[in-house]
């Protein structure tokens, strides 16, 4: 799948967020300005969020279970993670009970980081067209068929 540009990207992240689950973990890979922030923003939107969705960076995780929000959502960024057990006392999977799970940088929080998710990596910065791959779980395969 490609994007031509970034308001398509984001549209396709509303559609993903519209359809977010308890449970689901959705991890955004590729590299620096790849457009993973993009995506996220797209599917808290489309999880009912209506604010900013400002970057995780520095604060890791950032919890969205404000009103509007059909499910809770927390969006986390692991790129400042200096060690993968860095990632334990952000107690990521306590949002899977009711909530969803969206991670940039999942890489870095190595074997830690809860599964099975739904794998989606962005190729392409600056002006090139990003290209999106996913690797789908089972528990993904009737949505992802109907996106
Ligand atoms: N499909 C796209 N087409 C063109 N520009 C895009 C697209 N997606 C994102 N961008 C632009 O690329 C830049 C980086 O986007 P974004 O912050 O979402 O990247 P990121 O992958 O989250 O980066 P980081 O690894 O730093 O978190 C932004 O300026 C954004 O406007
Ligand atoms: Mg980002």
């Amino acid at each position: 799948m490609q994007f031509a540009d970034e308001g398509a990207q984001q549209a396709f992240g509303v559609r993903l967020g519209a359809c977010l689950q308890a449970g689901d973990i959705v991890a955004l890979s590729g590299p620096l300005g790849a457009g993973k922030t993009v995506l996220a923003r797209g599917m808290l939107r489309g999880a009912g969020h209506a604010g900013e969705v400002p970057s995780p960076t520095f604060t890791l995780v950032q919890p969205y279970e404000g009103p509007g929000m059909r499910l809770p959502v927390w969006h986390s960024d692991l790129y400042r993670l200096g060690d993968a057990e860095e990632i334990l006392p952000l107690a990521l999977d306590d949002v899977l009970e009711d909530g969803a799970l969206i991670v940039e940088w999942p890489e870095r929080g190595g074997t830690l980081l809860p599964g099975p998710a739904l794998k989606l990596t962005l190729d392409g910065t600056g002006d090139a067209v990003r290209i999106l791959t996913a690797q789908v779980p089972e528990s993904w395969e009737r949505r992802w068929a109907r996106l």
